[in-house]
Parts: structure tokens; sequence; C-alpha cells
């Protein structure tokens, strides 16, 4: 019946007809739960994970859900507002607003599913125009092979840039359906650093070591903001950066307390509300940047996580996915067994050449004229689509690419 309903609801996306307003994306609340979990679980490591892949994977699952699997879900997400099915509009419209130019978004859903099960043609179908997410049969006790042959196919689909996001041991003969989710991103800056400015620098992580890093420096005109809760929980005044990627649809905003105070004491504040604000309240101006070079990569198993935001009947044998299979299939006890997301995100100069907008750098001045964002302590940072809200990649550096120290002392 979800499946019928659905149609119109396609037919009338379908014309493109006119540039629609920007949807928007509703599920920051569900993003930022979510981080405080990782958070509990990640103790001093850095944290990065795709929201927008956590969204659109459990979309799926919701396609082919139905009762109380259907209900936790909507709720847990925050569609409890929107119609019936709107969300899968949403969604499809997020994930077309990833296919540009100017940017490289590799977001990789499939699902994976046991040979031999037969699942509804509709199902299949609305998957592919929904979420352009494959669908594929494996045989699941061949674990070996079947986890061979699904990190090839996420390798290719993410310019190898994501190995191994599954092992054999993910995999039993129980298993039925497998969710697999990988995202890769890569955009360039719209002002970008100039690979010469990068100095070897030392960052201080939460515990009070010192590390080795590279730091990417330049000045320039960036939306930048001082915030303060108003008690001293954070800290007192914190920073936030905004710098935009070259199309201005994404940006990546950082979120950086003062020197002397740790991370984990910003953390608690975040609020899905806390985000629109930072946006909404960020001035263009010029500002100065010291940033770390940064290679954030993490492989999570979700299925703790999501049970602790209320995500728990697709995970047991109470699960109702009767939507997928077809109707002749009788008592699959169909259940997500897994729910594994990998994420990977390479923060550079991004690109020696062309680099002639972010000329500007004025190492013969004397005083600091403008405010300085000074990323030589952890961080937390969002990369987000402006246009509709929805976050990409949420997550904090506590420690960026260590290097072995130069010889050579930079003075900045
Ligand atoms: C998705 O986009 C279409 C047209 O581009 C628009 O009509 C529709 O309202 C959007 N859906 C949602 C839920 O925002
Ligand atoms: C991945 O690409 C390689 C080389 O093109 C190909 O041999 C392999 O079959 C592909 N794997 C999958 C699972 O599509």
């Amino acid at each position: 019946m979800l499946l019928l309903g659905l149609l119109p609801l396609m037919l009338l996306r379908g014309c493109g007809c006119q540039a629609a307003d920007a949807p928007l994306d509703v599920t920051a609340e569900f993003s930022v739960r979510m981080y405080h979990q990782l958070q509990i679980l990640g103790g001093e490591e850095n944290i990065i994970f795709s929201p927008l892949g956590v969204e659109l994977a459990l979309g799926m699952v919701e396609l082919g859900a139905r009762g109380s699997s259907l209900e936790e879900i909507r709720q847990a997400l925050g569609y409890s507002n929107l119609r019936q099915d709107e969300e899968f509009s949403l969604m499809s419209n997020l994930t077309r607003a990833l296919s540009v130019d100017t940017y490289v978004v590799r977001l990789v859903n499939s699902l994976f599913l046991q040979t031999g099960v037969r699942f509804n043609k509709d199902f299949l179908q609305l998957m592919k125009i929904l979420f352009r997410a494959e669908v594929e049969t494996v045989d699941f006790s061949e674990s070996a092979a079947v986890s061979e042959h699904i990190n090839s196919w996420v390798e290719n689909h993410t310019e190898s840039k994501i190995h191994n996001l599954v092992s054999a041991d993910d995999f039993s003969s129980a298993t039925k359906i497998m969710l697999v989710n990988a995202m890769y991103f890569r955009g360039s800056w719209k002002n970008q650093f100039r690979p010469e400015n990068t100095r070897t620098f030392s960052f201080t992580k939460d515990d009070g070591s010192e590390v080795q890093t590279l730091m990417m420096y330049q000045q320039g005109e960036f939306y930048y903001g001082e915030f303060s809760d108003g008690t001293t929980e954070a800290g007192g005044v914190y920073q936030v950066l905004e710098m935009l990627y070259e199309g201005e649809d994404m940006s990546m905003m950082i979120v950086l307390p003062r020197q002397e105070v740790p991370l984990a004491s910003l953390e608690p504040i975040i609020k899905a509300q806390l985000l629109e604000e930072w946006a909404n309240n960020v001035k263009r101006q010029k500002v100065e940047i010291y940033l770390p070079r940064f290679k954030v990569e993490q492989k999570m198993d979700l299925k703790e996580t999501l049970q602790q935001l209320g995500i728990k009947n697709i995970f047991t044998k109470d699960a109702d996915l009767s939507a997928m299979t077809a109707e002749t299939e009788d008592g699959q006890n169909l259940f997500i067994g897994k729910v594994v997301q990998k994420a990977c995100l390479e923060v550079t100069e991004e690109g020696a050449e062309g680099a002639a907008g972010s000329g500007m750098i004025a190492l013969t001045r004397t005083l600091v004229l403008y405010p300085q964002v000074m990323a030589d302590h952890p961080f937390f940072f969002i990369i987000r689509n402006r246009k509709t809200g929805s976050i990409l990649f949420m997550g904090r550096v506590m420690t960026p690419e260590v290097i072995e120290p130069f010889d050579d002392n930079f003075d900045m």
C-alpha cells in the first residue's frame, strides 16, 4: 500500500519543470543525537560519520518496513511531521542535490540480499529510483567470498578510497540482508590554501600532549562568528568558521573552543538548533586561518547506536520488513543484522594550481587586525549542503595528520 501511495508522488516529482525551493533536511536533530552517542563511545578518538548516509540507509530500510519497524524509523529521524511517504521524496531530492560537478561525492548505497529470497519487484524498482541504490543478491553463507565481493564493489564506487568496508565475520548463514553505506567527499575550497604557506606546527591534544602536524594557512574573506552559550559550560566564547567549497553549495563549518578549553566541554552544548544558529549568524569578514591538514576515516557498526536512538525493532525477530519481499514469500523472518558505515574525508590545501584568488598572504603585518582561527587544538566540524541543509559529515579532529618533526623551524 505504501508502494502504491508513492507512485503519484513520484510522478509529480518526475516533471522537473521548475527549480524547486530547497527541500529542507529535517534530520539535524537525529544527526546531533547520533554524534553524542558516538562521542560517548569514542573516547579521545577522531570521529567521522555521515548523517546523510545514515539517513538514506535507513530510508532504504523504511521503504521495505511496516508497522512498528516503520514507525520507529519515522520517529527517530524526525519524519513524524511529514505526510506519510513524503520523506522518500525528500530523500530522493537530497540524493539528487549531490550530483553537482564542482565537487565529488561518492555516496554508495547498496542492499545485498540473500540469494533465494524473492524480493518485491516494486521495492527493488523504488530503491533504484529514489535512492539510486543497487540491490544485489549474494550467498551470505560464503562469507569470505561475499565480503570480498562487497569490498570490491565499494572500492569500485568510491574511486578506490574506501577499502575493506566489511569483513567475513560480519556475516553468517543467518544473514539475509546487508545494508552498505559509504561516503567519500572531495571538494575544492573556494579559497584554496597555498601549499607554500603550509608549515610544521604543533597541535595540542585535549590531554595536553603535543604532536607535529602540517598547518595550512591563509587569510581571506570567510563566514565567521563568535558564540557563547551564556554559561561557562563551553568555556565561554568559541569560534565558528564557515569555509565554502567551490560551487558554494557545500561548506565546512569548524567549531573551535578557546585554546585552553577542551573540546569535550564544548561538545555537550551542540544541538540541532545551534547548527542552524551558527549557519545563520556567521558573517562574511576577513579572517586569518590556521587549519591542519587532516584525513579522518572511520568504520562503524551502527547497530548499537541506532538502538540507543530508538530504532530497535528492525534488528529483532519481530522486525516487519515484509514490503521487501514478494507476496508469495512467507515468513521470511527478515531482520537487519548489521548496519556498517565507513566515512572518509580528506582536508588539504586542495590544488596548488589556479590558486590565484588567494594571494592575500601578508606576513609583514605586525598587528593582527582580523579574527584569527587557530585550529591547533581539537575542533568539531560539519560539512553540509547549504541549500538543502543536509549534513554530509559530522565529526571531530582530536588528532590531525601527525608528521615527524622537520629540522627547520618556521616562525609564523
Ligand atoms: C522534491 O522536489 C520536487 C521538485 O523538484 C518538489 O516538488 C518536492 O516538493 C520536493 N519534495 C520535498 C519533500 O521537499
Ligand atoms: C571492480 O572493478 C574491477 C576492475 O574493473 C572488476 O574486475 C571487479 O569485478 C569489480 N567488482 C565488482 C564487485 O563490481
